[in-house]
Formats: structure tokens, sequence, C-alpha cells
């Protein structure tokens, strides 16, 4: 097992890494000293693989231990799931005292950080995350909320855990498109963060494709240093924290147009980085040669790369609905080279999609 710290002062937490350590929550929480009742937030899927270790890890250390099984699915990451898990923890009682544990994917993630952000103004809260975005992404740096009907996440708060648990086996049973789609945040750090990361994902890509759990262990290890780095510096995300949307923007745009049907989080992510590797060069912030060892890294772990094909006014239009764009100005990032990034104001979106061969 392994520990790093998101040194945030009095809201610092651990994160733990390992492999089969859901047994280790238990222990952990009493050692946090978390109070005497714990509500297991998850879905179907995920409880019948990890529920019944978890709660007798909890039980063990004295923990009354309640389950609630939410809906599956992104679509139900809104205010009436939120409304069930309210009305749980008011029918069980659950006090100031209490806390709740997310066990699954981003979505019981940012939905249960939510809930205990804003039940009795705050009670305590744990991640274990099981999905590979959830380990080296959304588990880390208290962003929690749920979607409106007009978009993502509009309504949230930063509220950090007080522990993120991440056993890398429970990335088993994760379906092989869910977990392909986790990686391309790994190639994101690496790419705007980190080139020794970048290469070690790209001398170890069929080992990362096959589960490696050695290769797993340093690849999230490392993703949740830097993720845990950036937070530090930039908790609410007032400059710096902005550099993790690297290919978001685009991402966003692709998610949009295909109605949030087509591609998962993940690989809408790796066009827009793909995108935004090819502007990087067409801007001079790296090269021609850059960008093509991004996109064939990406190809390599068989994500997709391609923009879908919609007009250059449909994307315009997109990407001027993201809500990351002020006044039709954009802070882009880009990546400087691999392994640094450049954050680019620009109000010439039309060239933009230029470089991605949208548009004349
Ligand atoms: P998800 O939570 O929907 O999980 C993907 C699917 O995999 C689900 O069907 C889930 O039930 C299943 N699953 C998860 N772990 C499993 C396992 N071990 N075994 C079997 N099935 C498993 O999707 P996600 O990609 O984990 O998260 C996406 C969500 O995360 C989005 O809502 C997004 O907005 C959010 N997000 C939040 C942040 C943040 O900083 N808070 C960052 C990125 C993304
Ligand atoms: N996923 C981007 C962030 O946490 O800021």
């Amino acid at each position: 097992m392994k520990t790093l710290l998101v040194d945030l002062g009095e809201r610092s937490y651990p994160i733990v890494f390992g492999q089969r350590i859901v047994d280790e929550v238990g222990r952990l929480c009493n050692e946090l000293k978390l109070g005497e009742r714990a509500m297991v937030i998850t879905n179907s899927t995920i409880g019948r693989h990890y529920f019944n270790e978890l709660e007798n890890s909890l039980t063990r250390y004295g923990f009354v231990v309640s389950l609630l099984e939410i809906p599956e699915g992104e679509e139900y990451k809104n205010i009436d799931t939120l409304k069930l898990i309210y009305d749980s923890l008011v029918n069980d009682c659950l006090d100031r005292g209490s806390f709740l544990v997310a066990l699954g994917g981003g979505v019981i993630g940012d939905i249960t950080g939510f809930a205990a952000a804003t039940y009795l103004r705050g009670i305590s809260y744990v991640q274990v995350p099981t999905s590979l975005l959830a380990q080296v992404d959304s588990s880390v740096g208290g962003k929690t909320g749920i979607n409106h009907e007009k978009g993502k996440n509009l309504i949230g708060a930063f509220y950090q855990p007080r522990m993120v648990l991440i056993d890398v086996s429970t990335l088993d049973t994760l379906p092989e498109r869910e977990y392909i789609s986790g990686l391309a945040e790994v190639v994101k750090y690496g790419i705007i963060y980190d080139s020794e990361l970048f290469d070690f994902v790209s001398n170890n890509a069929e080992k990362l494709l096959a589960r490696d759990k050695s290769c797993l262990m340093s690849a999230v290890n490392r993703s949740c240093e830097i993720k845990a780095s950036v937070v530090t510096k930039d908790e609410r995300e007032a400059g710096l924290r902005a550099i993790l949307n690297f290919g978001h923007t685009i991402g966003h745009a692709v998610e949009n147009l295909t109605d949030y049907q087509q591609y998962l989080h993940g690989e809408a992510v790796s066009i827009g980085m793909a995108q935004a590797a090819r502007i990087s060069a067409t801007m001079g912030y790296s090269t021609m040669r850059d960008s093509d060892k991004i996109i064939s890294l990406l190809t390599r772990l068989k994500l997709p790369v391609e923009l879908p094909s919609f007009s250059a006014e449909s994307y315009l239009a997109a990407i001027l609905h993201d809500k990351k764009v002020k006044d039709g100005r954009i802070t882009f990032v880009l990546n400087n080279g691999i392994g640094a990034y450049s954050l680019v104001n620009i109000t010439d979106l039309n060239s933009l999609l230029k470089a991605c061969g949208l548009g004349g």
C-alpha cells in the first residue's frame, strides 16, 4: 500500500493506493476517527462486486453500515437521485458525525460528494473509486455535483473527501470500453505535465491495455500525484487547474454535437486532445512530430482521434456554448512540446478550427 497526501491545510487528505485493499477501508476510517455510522452509496452493478467486502471491513471496526443503491448511469446524476439520497439520510437519521462512502465511478463519486457537502451543511465522505477515470481524476480534488437538464455539472460544490482509497484490482470488472476511456485521462497528464509519464504509457501500452497491475499502479499513482499537485496549488480553479481541461473544449463540443450518445467522456477527450495537439503544432507551441506521437499513442490505446463529421459552424457554435468561453474569447490549453502546457487566449476561433482541418 502507498499513500499520497493532498496537502490542502485543514482540508488535507490521504490517497491510499494498492491491490485488493477494499478490506482496509474500515481500519483507515477508524484511524481518521470518522463517526460511528456510514452510508455506502453505489449502484447494483458495482455493489454486487464490492459492497460485501466493504461492509465487512467497516463493521469489523464497529461502524454501523447502511447501503443505498442508486440507478446506474450518467442520466441519473440529477436532482431526483440526489433527493433519493437525502431521503435515505433523513430516514436513517444520519447525523453530523456520520459519513458517506462513494463506491463507484465518477457519477457515484460526484453525486455522493455533493450530498455530503450539503446534508446538514456538510458531513464527511470517503471516495472508493472503481472506474479508471474516477481513480485518476474525479475522486481527487473535491469537485462534486449533479447535472441539470440544460447542462452537465451545472450544480455543485468544491468539497474535499476525507480519504480516497484506490484499489486497482476493482478495475478487473470494469467494461473494456470504460477502461480504455479512462486511459485517455492518463495520457492527458503525460502530455501537459510529465513527458516521463507519456513515455511510460507509450512503452507499456500493451501491458496497460491488458490491465497489468504493476503498470496500472504506476500510471494511477503518477496521475494522482499530478492531479494532487495541481489541486493543491489551485483548489477552486482560479487559474492553473484549468490545464486539466486539456482536450476538453473540443471534447465537450463533440459530446454535445453527438447528444452524449456516441462517445464516452474519455473518448471525446481523446478526440479533443488530438485536435489540441494539431493546434499546438500549427501555432508553434510544439512540432508536428509531437502531435504525431500523441495521436499515434492514442490510436495504439484504441482511442478515437478523428472529429465526427459536422460543419465548422456547428463546431463553432458548440465551442461557444461551453461554459468556459467568455465574450467569444477562450483560454485554450495547449501542449508545449510533450510534458508541458501553455494557456493561450484565443479570439480567432476560425483559425483554431482550420488547424483541425475544418472550414476553409
Ligand atoms: P460512471 O461513473 O458512469 O462509470 C462508468 C460505468 O462503469 C458505469 O456503468 C458504472 O456502473 C460502471 N463501473 C464503474 N466501476 C466499475 C467496476 N469496477 N466494475 C464494473 N462496472 C463498473 O463513469 P466515469 O467515467 O467513472 O465517470 C464519469 C463522471 O465523472 C461524469 O459524470 C463526469 O462529469 C464526472 N467527472 C467528474 C470529475 C471531477 O473532478 N469531479 C472529473 C471528471 C469526470
Ligand atoms: N477534472 C478536472 C478537474 O478536476 O479540475
